[in-house]
């Protein structure tokens, strides 16, 4: 949620770094971007409102100030931009980031909310500050640069983030200082280490630098880094001392992390789990053991998660009640709090997140950590905030996953909940067969003709106002998430529901030609769900079926394999699908839905 990318080093081009770096960070906040450049003694800034998308950095234009860019002046080059999900403030350019304080002193970027900047911003103005923007950003510009006035650069910006109540990463830049600094608590901020002298980045995603650097540093919370041309320094605000950091090596490549021949990432990442699957069922086995068995000697167990993760942890509950016949809770991460009376040291918590940085989530996590429960983390970023702060890890191998909507990281968690199950009940190995399998078909099923087949329904059906999906056990929250997926990708009204559960209202909105999609596994509620589907045949609806058979009441069949326990896996591929050729049929962008983003960093 919001992009932060900045670049300090001996390239003569920072701004146009950052503007790709920024476009690679997109996918985090697309309502409007702007770049800070500090050359000839002056801060300068560009912004724009919209996408960054095409922008061609030769149209950079800083405004009055005429200056041109790769002109030599200064030893090291430092630029900072930001792409926006609004919170505070309209999407307006005013709005946009980086924000100045009305001097041009002070410019700054910052991803998360300032809880309390209206009583801050009130003590400012008393002070004679002059706001141009509606965004709590701006405020913090305002109150570093009035903390200058006794205090050094460093020492305003500390004391600044230790009046920040809320998430945030900033980064800051004065005019006087040929230095930057960043800040952060609770959203992300990474350091690449460039290969030139004193040549670093820094962003809210790996992706970002990707291109020039694979060496990493991890600022944590409560942590401030401190760029110039003495190198890269780092400081424990709580302490207020410097603290060391260890540099680590990312496996991740460009070309996971690039579109490639795909005209969209969601189609590249759908068509990718013909091998994320099999890269997230195997690896160690130890630690899925070592898991299974802290489920089994919990006295609670909760699966905690937001959006499709969340839908992902609903899945589990089911599986493990199915397969390991063991009863475990499933709760949003922003629903976790009213839970906290049952929490203590026998508690386990299991989170699933793509990103390892969904607020809601860590802020469960925090909850439960003061009541001593153990933390498991199920991420696809090894070494996001969640990965770090958890007692144990299970990474699901899935790679750089972009576009917002979530997919191959959804199976691989799909598939690592299934193992867990199935260990859980002492048959590992059961387990692994069966998704090794489930694997093998779904290499099988995702080709052209598949895509084909599949688009004949997705024209048929691009034009309905509503559309609904209903599922029985572990495909009900599969119902859930296809309901997510489409309304996120085409913005037609779509929502999933328990097949169970129709006769008790959703029957009511079912008129001639509705299309419901019906996920039929072969288990032991195909009856049922062929009788609910017959309910709404019966009221006009018109039928897409996903199952391994054609049952007669099908309009519209979409076959599946037989993959018995793993059918949530192999059902929500076929609407992946059908949800990305419905966005590009009606000229949406897949990869960044309207109003978005894909991680969520603020409550
Ligand atoms: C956003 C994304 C979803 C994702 C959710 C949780 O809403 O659009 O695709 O499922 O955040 O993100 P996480 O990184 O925790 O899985």
């Amino acid at each position: 949620m919001c992009g932060i990318f900045a670049y300090h080093g001996p390239k003569k081009n920072a701004p146009e770094m950052v503007i790709e770096g920024l476009k690679r960070l997109e996918y985090r906040g697309y309502d409007s971007w702007g770049v800070a450049y500090k050359k000839g003694g002056e801060i300068h800034v560009h912004k724009e409102v919209g996408k960054i998308g095409d922008f061609d950095s030769k149209n950079l234009n800083f405004g009055s100030s005429n200056i041109s860019l790769g002109e030599v002046e200064d030893q090291y080059e430092i630029s900072m931009g930001h792409s926006r999900w609004a919170t505070h403030g309209k999407v307006t350019e005013e709005n946009a980031h980086p924000h100045f304080t009305e001097d041009k002193n002070i410019v700054i970027v910052h991803n998360g909310i300032f809880a309390n900047y209206l009583e801050v911003k009130k003590e400012l103005e008393a002070k004679g500050s002059k706001f141009e923007s509606d965004t709590d950003t701006e405020v913090i510009a305002h109150l570093i640069n009035d903390y200058c006035k006794k205090h050094s650069f460093e020492e305003a910006v500390d004391k600044t983030c230790k009046r920040i109540e809320g998430r945030y990463a900033i980064l800051v830049m004065k005019k006087d200082r040929s230095c930057i600094i960043a800040a952060r608590k609770g959203s992300p901020l990474i350091i690449g280490v460039g290969k030139e002298e004193n040549e670093f980045f820094i962003a809210s995603d790996i992706p970002a630098f990707l291109p020039y650097t694979n060496q990493v540093n991890y600022l944590d919370d409560n942590q401030l880094v401190q760029i110039d041309k003495t190198g890269i320094k780092f400081f424990d605000m709580e302490t207020n001392k410097e603290i060391e950091k260890r540099t680590i090596e990312i496996d991740w490549t460009i070309e996971e992390a690039e579109k490639g021949d795909f005209a969209h990432f969601m189609i590249k990442e759908i068509t990718e789990q013909k091998s994320t699957l099999t890269r997230a069922i195997n690896q160690d086995t130890n630690i899925i053991e070592e898991v299974a068995e802290a489920i089994k000697n919990a006295e609670n167990t909760y699966f905690v998660g937001c959006g499709t993760a969340g839908k992902v942890g609903m899945v589990g509950e089911y599986l493990f009640a199915n397969i390991a016949k063991k009863h475990v809770n499933f709760c949003f991460g922003s629903e976790f709090s009213n839970y906290k009376h049952f929490l203590n040291d026998k508690t386990l918590m299991v989170c699933i997140s793509q990103s390892g940085e969904t607020a809601d989530t860590l802020e469960a996590i925090e909850i439960a950590k003061e009541r001593g429960v153990t933390i498991v983390a199920i991420v696809n970023v090894e070494t996001s905030t969640m990965a770090r702060i958890s007692d144990m890890v299970i990474p699901i191998k899935a790679g750089p996953e972009k576009a917002v909507a979530s997919t191959k990281a959804t199976t691989s968690q799909l598939a690592i909940l299934t193992l867990l199950a199935y260990a859980c009940d002492g048959g590992i190995n059961k387990g692994k067969q069966l998704l090794i399998n489930t694997a093998a078909q779904i290499n099988d099923m995702l080709n052209p003709r598949y895509e084909e087949y599949i688009l004949k329904i997705a024209e048929k059906i691009m034009h309905v106002e509503s559309m609904y999906i209903i599922g029985r056990g572990s495909n009900y929250p599969i119902a859930l998430e296809a309901a997510i997926k489409l309304q996120e990708l085409s913005y037609i009204h779509a929502e999933g529901f328990a097949g169970g559960e129709l006769k008790h209202g959703p029957l009511a909105l079912i008129s001639e030609g509705t299309p419901v999609i019906s996920l039929v596994p072969n288990d032991e509620n195909t009856k049922e769900m062929i009788s609910n589907t017959i309910e709404i045949k019966s009221r006009g609806g018109y039928i897409i079926g996903i199952s391994p058979e054609n049952h007669e009441v099908f309009d519209y069949w979409i076959s599946v394999p037989d993959t018995h326990e793993s059918s949530p896996i192999v059902n929500i591929i076929p609407i992946q699908i059908l949800a990305y050729q419905l966005a590009v049929l009606r000229k949406n962008d897949p990869d960044k839905p309207r109003n978005l983003a894909k991680s969520v960093t603020v409550k």
